[in-house]
This record gives C-alpha cells, sequence and structure tokens, in this order.
C-alpha cells in the first residue's frame, strides 16, 4: 500500500480539460515535486487531492482510504494533508501565535494551553520564536510563509502540499523558507510545486513535469536533468534552470 496514491485524475473546468488522467504516489517521507508551464494545473491537481476541488473522475487515497469516495469523512481526512500556499493566507487580525494554534483548538480539540505550547514549539523550529507574537502585517514575507509552515505542522500531517511557497517572495527571502522545507525532508512527505530548481535538485526524490493534462516524464533529479527521455523535458528544464538554476 502506498501512503498516497493518485489514480488517473481528471479536471475540466467547463470546456476546458485541464487534468487528462494523472497517476502517481508517494510513500512516507518522499519529497516530489511538480514543475510545469503556467496553466497546466498544477494547483487543480493539488487541489484535487485534499477535495477543495474534487477531481471529475479518477481516485485519491491517503493512508489506505479513498479520499474520493463520497462515503470517506473528508475533514478527518484532510488533517492528514497540510497546505501551504502562495499568499500565505494567515488571518491577519490575529498573532503568529493564535494563527497556529487555532486550528489545534477549533480542529484537533485540543485544550488553549497546550495548543499554546504546539504552536511555540512549531513557530520555533521554523526560526519564528521571537516573533510569535506578531501580527502578519508585522512580517516579512518570508516569515509569513514560515508560519504558513508552522501551521501545517502543526496539525501532524503525512503530507503536506505546497502549491508555489516562495513565488511571492522578494528574492532574498526565499532562501529562508527554502531551508527549512530542506530541514524537514523526510520527516513528513511533501508534494511541492515550485519553479526554484536548487531545491528540486537538492532536496527532491523525485521531479514530476506536467504539461497538456498529463505527466510527460518524472524521475529522480539526476535522470530528469543529465539524461531526460523526452525532449520536451529537457527543453522545459533548460529554460526554466536558466530562470530559476540559483542553488
Ligand atoms: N476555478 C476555475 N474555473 C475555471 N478555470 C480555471 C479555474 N481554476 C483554474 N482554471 C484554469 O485551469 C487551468 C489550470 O489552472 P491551474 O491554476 O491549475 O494552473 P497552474 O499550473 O497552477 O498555473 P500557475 O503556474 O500559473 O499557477 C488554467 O487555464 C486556468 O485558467
Ligand atoms: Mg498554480
Amino acid at each position: 500500500m502506498h501512503m498516497l496514491e493518485v489514480k488517473d485524475v481528471h479536471k475540466s473546468y467547463g470546456n476546458l480539460e485541464v487534468l487528462k488522467g494523472i497517476s502517481f504516489t508517494m510513500e512516507k517521507g518522499e519529497t516530489k515535486v511538480i514543475i510545469g508551464t503556467s496553466g497546466t494545473g498544477k494547483s487543480t491537481l493539488l487541489y484535487c487531492i485534499n477535495q477543495l476541488n474534487p477531481p471529475d473522475k479518477g481516485e485519491v487515497w491517503l493512508d489506505g482510504e479513498e479520499i474520493t469516495n463520497p462515503e470517506t469523512d473528508i475533514n478527518k481526512i484532510r488533517q492528514k494533508i497540510g497546505f501551504v500556499f502562495q499568499e500565505f493566507n494567515l488571518f491577519n487580525h490575529l498573532t503568529a501565535l493564535r494563527n497556529v494554534s487555532i486550528g489545534l483548538e477549533k480542529v484537533k480539540g485540543m485544550d488553549k494551553e497546550k495548543a499554546q505550547e504546539r504552536a511555540m514549539a512549531e513557530l520555533t523550529r521554523v526560526g519564528l520564536k521571537e516573533q510569535v507574537q506578531q501580527y502578519p502585517a508585522q512580517l516579512s514575507g518570508g516569515q509569513k510563509q514560515r508560519v504558513g509552515i508552522a501551521r501545517a505542522l502543526a496539525m501532524d500531517p503525512m503530507i503536506i502540499l505546497f502549491d508555489e511557497p516562495t513565488s511571492a517572495l522578494d528574492p532574498e527571502l526565499i532562501g529562508d523558507v527554502l531551508d527549512v522545507m530542506k530541514a524537514l525532508a523526510g520527516s513528513v512527505a511533501m508534494l511541492v510545486v515550485t519553479h526554484e530548481m536548487g531545491f528540486a535538485r537538492n532536496v527532491a526524490d523525485e521531479i514530476i513535469f506536467m504539461e497538456g493534462g498529463i505527466i510527460v516524464e518524472s524521475g529522480p533529479p539526476k535522470q530528469m536533468f543529465q539524461y531526460p527521455k523526452k525532449p520536451r523535458t529537457k527543453e522545459f528544464l533548460g529554460k526554466i534552470s536558466t530562470l530559476y538554476g540559483k542553488e
């Protein structure tokens, strides 16, 4: 049994067929990076996995349960899937600490003190011990995104889905967020949509290249960068590495 299994997932918006049969699996602690041009359906795929936007056809299994089955308790399953958004999605009227602890109270039913303790530990883990009482407006983009990561981690997910977690950040702040993600690799499974090729090359167990609604090619970074099987993979990686190739 795989930890996550995505089986032949299809998704259309009206006449626009975005996902035309996506299949892949993930195991505990694995890191996979999804790449592809704008509009290929990378975000759509993440939303199909956590059922924010369920697929039209196909199945998604997590930890032995079929998430796509309408009878599955989706709120329970969602606790196993963390999500880190490009635009942070923090509550602006709450401190960093409260942004992390609130889910623990409301979703996990922890008492306030325990939730705060746990939130404190996760914020410390992402390097924000000194900023816990600050509001999002008082944090840099990179710090906000690290709050987003701490919030996801606090729920003890099996997997965290990241949708371009650094693309809204100033270049000098990207490294801090990538360092946090790098440190997490192996302890929680991560499925990351990103253009950061240094991260893909050094941290990913596998890179998935999507285009035209399908997975064109996937494989370990070394294979994808050095011995791509498809000419299109080579062309795309060449282009993207020139733009985002910094280690
Ligand atoms: N809710 C929606 N309704 C209609 N069309 C949508 C919707 N969401 C996405 N699309 C369209 O589906 C296609 C895939 O969008 P998606 O956001 O998944 O792409 P993406 O690969 O994440 O792109 P990007 O790299 O720009 O984030 C795009 O053509 C987009 O315009
Ligand atoms: Mg997207």
